[in-house]
């Protein structure tokens, strides 16, 4: 495999869809083949999923919740990351494995260990390169998400407690694997938080 396989991770509302786009468009400039993928999502399974779980209106328990973003990650794995990979593309991913144990872990409370095994079994192991922690305070990300959108999803309508049990379940996340993960401050300008993520991102490459 020789793609880089980047992701970004972060509450709702941090910038994470508009930093990885904008990290897209940089590295194509420098002449790569990327693919910017999100989760859940990126298959037609995985948006099929993806729709299911943002419908307010349907009850889904924390467990069948679990497997339903486990099930769409091992379709997007298999489908679309890996063949990218192996063809030689740098895959930038809108959320990813961590997601799961900052929201259906930290936030919800389901077990680490479980989540980290079932990880393991969706992904076949593959982890990424780097991952850009976009860190935010919850309620200036609520605001944000609210003020972009004007309606909430499913897990966006949670309380402000459990957003901020992702936020210190992320930073946890990202204090246990100092290498894999480059925290940056969403709290400042789109630029700004370009050129920091742009500088993590060349050193990862060696560009
Ligand atoms: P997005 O709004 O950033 O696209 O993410 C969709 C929602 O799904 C967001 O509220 C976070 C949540 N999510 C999980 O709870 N667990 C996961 O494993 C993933 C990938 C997303």
């Amino acid at each position: 495999m020789s793609g880089a396989f980047i992701t970004f991770e972060g509450i709702e509302g941090s910038g994470k869809t508009t930093q990885a786009k904008l990290l897209k468009g940089y590295l194509e400039s420098k002449g790569l083949e990327v693919v910017l993928t999100r989760e859940p999502g990126g298959t037609e399974l995985s948006e099929r999923i993806r729709q299911l779980l943002a419908d307010p209106s349907l009850p889904i328990r924390p467990e069948a919740e679990l497997m339903l973003f486990m099930a769409s990650r091992a379709q997007h794995v298999r489908e679309l990351i890996r063949p990218a990979l192996e063809r030689g593309a740098t895959v930038i991913c809108d959320r990813f494995a961590d997601s799961s144990a900052a929201y259906q872990g930290y936030g919800r409370g389901i077990d680490l260990e479980l989540i980290s095994a079932l990880n393991e079994f969706a992904t076949g192991g593959l982890k990424p390169d780097l991952t850009i922690l976009l860190d935010l305070d919850p309620e200036e990300g609520l605001r944000r998400a609210r003020r972009g959108r004007g309606d909430l999803d499913r897990i966006e309508l949670e309380e402000l407690e459990f957003h901020r049990r992702v936020r210190e379940g992320y930073l946890e996340m990202a204090r246990r694997e100092p290498d894999r993960f480059v925290v940056i401050r969403a709290d400042v300008d789109i630029d700004s938080v370009h050129r920091r993520v742009r500088e993590a991102v060349e050193r990862c490459l060696g560009m």
